[in-house]
């Protein structure tokens, strides 16, 4: 298994009361699947790969991952986790806006030591993977909105991720472009063998994986239940 979590709890703190986030969530997700997670706004979808991908840590429960117990380690510990095995690609881009393409990955490369040559022609070999070898040098605001989301796919594939997290990447892009970007990620998950986990909200998208992880209310909705303890065959 890549990744094992085990009563994964988060309770977010506020004046108006403590909101239960994510509740109790045990669940297996194998090597080189493709995991969809669906479920209503508040659900607790972003919640649930902020703690997946290292960014959050949980209230109680643990999450390990290829072996490796990862809730209450220290920060040093997560930033490693993060960058020599996750990617990450959100719906809206997070591309920085006075960086070419091409340097926007370049940042996520020099994070490795590279030197800046051998940086700028990975950087272009990620481009041209998702098929904007054209567009290296333009800027953000210069791209349509599926190429941004290439090139976000590109960065997050910088530091060759076996986790790749994506939070509802195709949340702002038509359909016709969002089947562009299930597709690159289809190919990610299927010739590269990474893992992919993308949060979305449209069922289509959901389709696109082998895995579905429905939330209602931070909790696995009881009537995915049966099916998802025959995948995982989990033993409460
Ligand atoms: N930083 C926070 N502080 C307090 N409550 C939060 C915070 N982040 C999220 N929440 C609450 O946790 C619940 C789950 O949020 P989230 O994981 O963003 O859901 P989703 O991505 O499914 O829309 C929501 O009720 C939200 O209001
Ligand atoms: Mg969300």
């Amino acid at each position: 298994m890549l990744i094992k979590t085990r009563n994964l709890t988060k309770i977010y703190p506020h004046n108006d009361g403590a909101v239960h986030a994510i509740n109790n969530l045990s669940f297996d997700i194998p090597k080189g699947s493709f995991v969809t997670v669906t479920g209503a706004s508040g659900s607790g979808k972003t919640t649930l790969l902020l703690i997946l991908g290292g960014l959050l840590h949980p209230s109680s429960g643990t999450m390990v991952y290829n072996g490796k117990a990862l809730n209450m380690q220290k920060d040093d510990v997560m930033a490693n986790f993060r960058s020599n095995h996750v990617g990450f690609v959100m719906q809206s881009f997070a591309l920085i806006s006075y960086l070419t393409a091409v340097e926007n990955i370049m940042i996520a490369l020099n994070v490795r030591n590279k030197n800046k040559a051998e940086a700028r022609k990975q950087a272009i070999e990620l481009l041209d993977w998702v098929g904007l070898n054209d567009r290296i040098n333009h800027y953000p605001k210069e791209l349509s909105a599926g190429q941004q989301q290439r090139v976000a796919i590109a960065r997050a594939l910088a530091n060759s991720p076996d986790l790749l997290l994506a939070d509802e990447p195709t949340g702002n892009l038509d359909p016709g472009l969002s089947e562009e970007i299930l597709g690159i990620l289809k190919v990610i998950n299927e010739n590269h063998n990474t893992t992919v986990i993308m949060v979305t909200h449209s069922p289509i998208a959901a389709s696109f994986g082998n895995i579905t992880i429905s939330l209602e209310n931070g909790q696995i909705k009881t009537n995915n239940q049966s099916k998802y303890e025959e995948i995982f065959q989990l033993t409460h």
